[in-house]
């Protein structure tokens, strides 16, 4: 076989290598020697043209396949480094005209075809889909998607445009607004991908397939496409319908960003361009929109989260480099509740046997069936066959008493939260339990060191607090005591990186971080309602702001009486920062404990649907129970506060809590205690953490509004030691 290595002269190696098949078929693959996934960069696309110039000049060859060298992985987009370093929205605009003309180089005479197993993400599905045609293997690892829009970005390398014009703007509009993956097949329906295939042929297959194009065999074949998508393209087709179609776009789009999210307005920019104007205008302004994006504060922030969870995947959550995790084969979780359930799911999914405990059978029947509806959705969504549900769900076995405990690496209790009850479990677990095996619990208020206080080993406890629903949010909370060994933190990191998700390490303390900047977050809402604020007005106020979800709407499905639990707790720990308002106990004595008893400050079943049919009002949208008022004793009639003063109040709370335990040690890192925040409380992305917030707007300034709210309400807003230091020295918590 005739191969060449392509190497530029004095830029080090090259990413491209060409063999040509005795069929004449050149098979390019793209292998970046110094990373361990492919990237683009400038110099791929410079090696890329070169390569595609020897495609056009050699007259042996017939036909391209563009492959991957990387086992299981295509190319996963562009270099986020790269991107980081750019400074100018000029640089940007000019990289991005530079790799779109380098990816308008595979439309040649001659067919490229881009053979995919892996993923092929962003720059790499633009690749893809820059040639003439797309091979795909049937590997659970290959997906497409275009998730520039998740950084804040959007795909700058013509690849909207591509799917605009192969499939429609319909599908080009939900895969870059939403950057979500499609699996082969989906693709293939879709019209984005021509061939489906096992891995293990797929360079042939995709060979075959472009020797059938070079020989004018195959046109490209027409999509089958259903009704729906016919109707939708032919609205495409008419200015009138095109500009229904993007008006609903962007209404949809708003409504989910606040505009919080320039990027989602640039796609719909671009590819109203497109539909209009056409391609090359729309490509125009896609560099141009780029080139702004890159260097927007909105990108900044959410490409500082990319760098941050991908440094948290590789910390081991422990600062000795010598410790290494245990290896864990099985898990024992006892307590089959909403989160035991939760937590034996993502378990199984990891590849993990579990061994369920409850006090009894009704328990373990609730915990089973929450596993298996998890299960069974996934199988509807087409996200797992129902043989590979079988498969997971075999690994669940159930108990009420402690058999098969001993065969458990790690020992999970998620029971009621009760001190004494978690301190039976513990003592009864450590007698059935291997000596060297770890107990985590799940408490979500707890200390650590008060659980571990009945424990013979205590330095094999360590707290494991997941978020509800388990199998969605993305963040473990994993939190160790003085007395717990590294090696046992390391393993929990571990797992709970198997399990899917963000760890971050916290140390013990009220409220561990996350539950304790939640708290004065609350309270602040609660003050306002106490002021005769709106709760709805307050819920909306911070929704706007990027939250999710509203702090009362929070309080409800997180559940009154909880709070109520937890208030007196901090308050005693932390003192009159944490005083709560008197709201709380008079919604408890009226016996108000949120979504879970149906009586909160919001309506729920019943009552929810007679309010609503008596005032045939909208479906889906919350409405406030307006008895709660005359329970609290107080008037919704402060309407008049300005709204930015109820974003900065609540917002403040939570960014001055998280400075105390940053100044205490309880995170240990800027890092970790915005992604604590974002990843667990829903803080705003966009808006990079409570720190980077801080940052963004200037210690100085917070530290002003900060003590503008001490001198009117007192000591709940003592600012944290370490914003007077940093307002003092001009600080940052990130470097620029
Ligand atoms: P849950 O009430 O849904 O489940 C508790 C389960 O424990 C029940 O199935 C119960 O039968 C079982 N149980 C009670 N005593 C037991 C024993 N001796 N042995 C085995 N099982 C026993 O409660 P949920 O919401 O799952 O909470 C469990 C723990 O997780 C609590 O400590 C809670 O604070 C914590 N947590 C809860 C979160 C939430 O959003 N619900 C979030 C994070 C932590």
């Amino acid at each position: 076989m005739n191969t060449q290595i392509f190497e530029k002269v004095g830029e080090g190696k090259s990413m491209v290598q060409l063999n040509v098949r005795p069929d004449g078929v050149a098979v390019i693959t793209l292998d970046d020697p110094n990373e361990a996934l492919n990237t683009i960069t400038k110099k791929f696309g410079d090696d890329l043209l070169m390569a595609v110039e020897r495609v056009e000049r050699d007259s042996q060859i017939k036909a391209a396949v563009l492959a991957s060298g990387k086992k299981g992985s295509f190319v996963v987009g562009a270099n986020i480094d790269m991107l980081k370093a750019i400074r100018r929205a000029v640089e940007a605009e000019e990289l991005s005209g530079t790799l779109a003309r380098a990816l308008r180089g595979l439309n040649a005479k001659k067919p490229f075809v881009a053979a995919v197993d892996g993923p092929a993400l962003g720059g790499g599905f633009e690749l893809a889909l820059a040639c003439k045609a797309i091979v795909a293997s049937d590997d659970k690892k290959t997906v497409f998607g275009l998730p520039e829009v998740q950084l804040g970005l959007l795909p700058a390398a013509n690849g909207m445009l591509r799917i605009a014009q192969r499939v429609s703007i319909q599908v080009a509009l939900d895969l870059a607004l939403t950057g979500k993956n499609t699996r082969p097949a989906k693709a293939k329906k879709l019209g984005l991908v021509d061939e489906v295939c096992p891995k293990e042929v797929l360079i042939d297959v995709a060979a075959k397939f472009a020797l059938d194009l070079a020989a004018g065999k195959i046109k490209k074949k027409p999509i089958k496409l259903d009704a729906e998508t016919l109707t939708l393209i032919a609205l495409e087709k008419n200015p009138a319908g095109r500009a229904l179609l993007f008006k609903k776009a962007r209404q949809a789009t708003r409504a989910k960003t606040k505009g919080h999210y320039p990027a989602t307005e640039k796609i719909i920019d671009v590819l109203e361009t497109f539909g209009s104007k056409g391609f090359d205008a729309a490509a125009k302004l896609e560099a141009a929109s780029f080139g702004e994006l890159v260097v927007s504060e909105t990108a900044r922030e959410l490409i500082g989260i990319f760098f941050a969870t991908q440094a948290l995947k590789k910390d081991k959550g422990t600062d000795a480099p010598s410790v290494e995790p245990k290896k864990v084969s099985e898990v024992a979780i006892l307590g089959g509740g909403l989160m035991g359930g939760g937590i034996a799911y993502v378990t199984i999914h990891a590849g993990i046997s579990v061994r369920l405990k409850d006090k009894d059978d009704a328990g373990l029947g609730r915990g089973l069936k929450y596993v298996r509806e998890i299960l069974d959705e996934r199988v509807k969504k087409k996200a797992m066959t129902p043989l590979e549900r079988d498969q997971e769900f075999a690994k669940l076995t159930a108990t009420t008493d402690y058999t098969g405990l001993k065969n458990a690496d790690v020992v999970i209790e998620a029971v009621f939260e009760d001190l004494d009850l978690k301190h039976r479990v513990l003592r009864d677990a450590e007698a059935n339990m291997k000596p060297d095996a770890i107990f985590a619990s799940n408490t979500s208020s707890i200390p650590i060191t008060k659980i571990a206080a009945a424990s013979s080993r205590p330095e094999n406890v360590v707290g494991m607090h997941y978020f509800s629903p388990v199998h969605k949010m993305p963040l473990l909370e994993v939190i160790q005591t003085k007395k717990t060994s590294p090696q046992v933190v390391a393993t929990a990191v571990s797992l709970g990186k198997k399990q899917g998700k963000t760890c971050i390490v916290v140390n013990d303390g009220v409220g561990f971080y996350t539950s304790r900047i939640l708290g004065p977050y609350m309270n602040e809402a609660a003050y306002l309602i106490s002021e005769g604020v709106p709760a709805d007005l307050i819920d909306r106020a911070l929704v706007d702001w990027g939250f999710p979800i509203g702090p009362i709407a929070l309080l409800d499905e997180v559940g009154i009486d909880v709070a109520a639990h937890v208030g007196p707790i901090m308050l005693a720990e932390f003192g009159e920062r944490m005083t709560p308002p008197a709201t709380t106990a008079k919604l408890i004595a009226d016996d108000r404990k949120g979504r879970k008893n149906g009586r909160g400050f919001y309506l729920y079943g019943d009552s929810l649907d007679s309010s609503k049919s008596a005032r045939s009002s909208k479906k889906g949208k919350k409405e406030i129970d307006t008895s709660v008022y005359k329970t609290l004793g107080v008037e919704p009639i402060n309407i008049k506060v300005p709204v930015e003063e109820i974003q900065q109040r609540c917002a403040l709370q939570m960014v001055n809590e998280a400075l105390h335990c940053l100044g205490e040690r309880i995170v240990r890192s800027p890092r970790d205690a915005d992604i604590g925040a974002i990843f667990g409380l829903g803080f705003p992305p966009f808006r990079g953490g409570p720190l980077r917030y801080v940052d963004s707007v200037g210690a100085a300034e917070v530290l002003r509004r900060i003590q503008g709210y001490e001198d009117r309400f007192g000591k709940r807003w003592t600012p944290a030691p370490i914003l007077l230091e940093k307002a003092r020295e001009n600080g940052r918590f990130y470097e620029r």
